[in-house]
């Protein structure tokens, strides 16, 4: 498996089977992603939530290279009725896919489409295909957390740290020795002036804690 980071909330990974799959795929209109969306394929688009910086590009790499959302039940419905193929699951449910398992986990935030359509609850996204992915989307600290941890081994956690809409450096720090996972990934930061922080802060805390941090460069590349 392979994890490309494209700045804000938005990655790439490359199953084993060559399938891929976006996440919060927000490209165009980010400034610090390197790639757009003209530049990007698609098998899979999984949404942790509708807002704009993470529906993002969506349906216009959809209309080309018409992959199968994966999002929660009422935005799956929102992706289908633009025309767009649709997987409807809900937090708690998990489903295997040909790359891998998808189980939705809860995210404290909010989801509304940029049309101002609601689109359910917001979502963390944990995927497994022999490396565990947490992806917890935009959500303020919850203590629920060290259940996700007890109940998976996360050997990735991509956790935002950028404060404002979602946790910043202390309560990610906090997030991090609840999940407990082998090596945590900062995202949500930097992207706006708003969202400015020091991932060299969250990493230093975070390895204080004993926990190992990647922090990955807007556009690398990763073997998991
Ligand atoms: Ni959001
Ligand atoms: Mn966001």
């Amino acid at each position: 498996m392979k994890l490309k980071y494209f700045a804000h909330s938005a990655f790439q990974i490359t199953a084993d089977n060559g399938k891929i799959i976006l996440i919060d795929p927000f490209l165009d209109g980010n400034p610090k992603s390197p790639v757009k969306s003209d530049d990007v394929k698609a098998d899979y688009i999984i949404l942790s939530h509708a807002h704009g910086d993470h529906l993002g590009d969506s349906f216009k790499i959809a209309k080309r290279e018409k992959p199968l959302f994966i999002c929660v039940n009422e935005l799956a419905d929102y992706c289908a009725s633009k025309g767009f193929k649709a997987h409807n699951m809900h937090i708690g449910g998990g489903y295997d896919f040909d790359f891998g398992r998808v189980k939705f986990t809860i995210a404290h935030h909010g989801s509304q489409t940029p049309d101002g359509t609601y689109a359910g609850e917001p979502a963390g996204i944990i995927i497994s295909n022999g490396k565990t992915i947490y992806h917890t989307g935009d959500t303020g600290l919850f203590y629920d957390m060290k259940l996700i941890g007890e109940m998976n081994s996360i050997d990735y956690m991509l956790i935002p740290i950028g404060d404002n809409y979602t946790m910043g450096i202390t309560d990610a720090v906090k997030a991090v020795e609840f999940v407990n996972p082998k090596t945590v990934i900062p995202m949500h930061y930097n992207t706006f002036d708003v969202i400015s922080v020091d991932p060299k802060e969250f990493k230093k805390k975070v390895e204080e804690k004993g926990i190992n941090c990647r922090i990955m460069g807007f556009g690398e590349e990763i073997e998991l």
